[in-house]
């Protein structure tokens, strides 16, 4: 067979099911043949790239990206990356693929309004193939009821909120919800903190003249996120509906996720490398430089907390690794300290920062260097199932010949690259910092190709993909196990 637009020879590709030498055919966007290597001669293909015995992986996936977005997360400010900057940063850190959210504030009706303006933002200006998760701040009557047109539309996932005052849902709306999406098979992610309590512990704080970005943490203790974790379970558990739990920092947290899926409960979990590589002292950097790291849940105590979230992954308790990409120029989160500064309290005030940390480039590599996973269960958790919970499988999130998309992150032969530094002016986003700047690495992606077009070639142009280039992909249901009838009551009832 001849003809085929581009062939990757000599990369050990890695699925979530297999680890292999192959060369890799692309038609037409599409995966069209895997091969022994040199089966396919060379001159078979319009272009072709050597992988020297790197890995070549499926597109990341990040199904967790806020762009364009209304500070809701406390402070004030815009999400500093658009559609354009963000993805443009995503392509250059290997993923091909994100999910970003439609923000519904509480002041807004109607969902499907929410969703033609976000479509109007992306349209020609991404880099990446893209979707929307909806984050719902209103559940009304019109809300709930348009729940079966944006089905149609190719929306099979929402955000709901348990804390932030623009956006927390009572439990009695969270429960419509979940009725409500159960009944169009839409899977709903929950922020799971007790808004209430670190509201008050919030007070308190200040109270006492605590203000600082480390009391960030301090306000929201791993029992804030793991009772509200608890809730969410039992809430999901009452209307049969599946949930993901997105951002889990606390191991407590993760632990009663993991009785729950041991019970068969469709519950999955996300988690996010701020879990991994930052802890609380972080929020304790000089002068002021703790808030580049606000976002919540906080990161945690130490080194033993992240070792549990690293078990978690390894194990399957995380279904996802995702970014919660939510970038805020350090000027937005500097809010916090102008909003006090003052004799009595020169360290800032830690309520008024916007919370949220930038990452949607360096995901990939901060994880794959860490060195921490199975190969196949880091592509597992970084785009499989992202692709499988948000119905975007097999198209995305594999290597599948005639099915999916031809979309691969290629990395260095390991050891090429030796150890080096990351830093904020290796990156693409429109951020003024990195929290992890400093972080030791030693992976970076060397091709990003995404529908048989590259995109990113680190060492022949770097950005070469172009905007407007990235796709509306319309979502079906998730295939990881939905909703399965586990108590003594019947949701029909409702
Ligand atoms: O602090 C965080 N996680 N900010 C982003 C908004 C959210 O809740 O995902
Ligand atoms: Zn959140
Ligand atoms: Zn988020």
């Amino acid at each position: 067979m001849d003809g085929f637009d581009l062939l990757v020879i000599n990369g050990l590709v890695v699925t979530a099911s297999d680890t292999a030498n192959y060369d890799i055919a692309i038609k037409d966007g599409k995966i069209a043949l895997l091969a022994p290597p040199g089966v396919l001669g060379k001159e078979s293909a319009k272009r072709v790239i050597d992988a020297e015995g790197g890995y070549v992986m499926p597109g990341g996936v990040d199904t967790h990206v806020h762009l364009e977005e209304p500070a809701l997360f406390g402070g004030k400010g815009r999400s500093s990356d658009t559609f354009e900057t963000g993805t443009r940063s995503s392509v250059c850190g290997g993923t091909t693929t994100i999910v970003a959210f439609a923000p519904q504030a509480k002041t807004i009706p109607s969902l499907l309004a929410v969703l033609e303006d976000t479509h109007a933002r992306a349209k020609d200006n991404c880099y990446t193939d893209y979707s929307f998760h909806m984050l719902v701040g209103h559940p009304g009557e019109q809300a709930l009821s348009e729940f079966p047109r944006l089905r149609e539309l190719g929306i099979s996932s929402l955000k709901i909120y348990m804390t932030y005052e623009a956006l927390q849902l009572r439990d009695d709306q969270i429960l419509d919800i979940l009725l409500a999406s159960r009944r169009e098979g839409i899977t709903t992610m929950i922020h799971a903190e007790n808004g209430d309590v670190l509201n008050w512990m919030t007070r308190k704080l200040e109270e006492r003249g605590l203000y600082a970005p480390k009391y960030h943490a301090t306000s929201r203790p791993q029992i804030v996120e793991t009772e509200a974790t608890n809730r969410a379970i039992a809430l999901a558990e009452l209307m049969d509906a599946p949930i993901l739990v997105v951002h889990v920092s606390s191991p407590s947290a993760a632990a009663h996720l993991r009785t729950a899926q041991t019970r068969g409960l469709p519950v999955y979990a996300e988690t996010c490398p701020q879990y991994l590589f930052l802890t609380r002292a972080d929020l304790d950097r000089p002068d002021f430089e703790g808030a580049k790291c606000v976002c919540s849940p906080p990161p945690r105590e130490s080194a033993a907390d992240h070792d549990a979230i690293w078990l978690g992954l390894a194990n399957g308790t995380f279904t996802v690794l995702s970014s919660d990409h939510c970038p805020f120029m350090y000027e937005d989160r500097e809010q916090g300290k102008k909003s006090i500064l003052s004799d009595a309290f020169p360290e800032g005030r830690f309520s008024g920062i916007p919370n949220g940390c930038p990452g949607i480039e360096t995901r990939l590599a901060l994880t794959l260097s860490a060195n921490r996973l199975p190969l196949q269960k880091f592509v597992e958790v970084t785009s499989t199932n992202a692709a499988r919970l948000y119905g975007l499988y097999p198209t995305k999130g594999t290597i599948l010949p005639g099915v999916s998309d031809a979309d691969l992150t290629i990395w260095y032969p390991p050891g090429r690259l030796g150890s080096f530094k990351l830093t904020n002016s290796m990156l693409h986003h429109n951020v003024d910092y990195t929290p992890f700047e400093g972080v030791e690495l030693n992976q970076w992606p060397r091709w990003t190709i995404l529908r048989g077009q590259v995109v990113w070639d680190r060492d022949g142009g770097g950005l070469v993909g172009k905007k407007g280039y990235g796709q509306f992909v319309r979502r079906g249901k998730s295939t990881l196990p939905g909703p399965r009838k586990s108590g003594d009551w019947d949701v029909s009832v409702f």
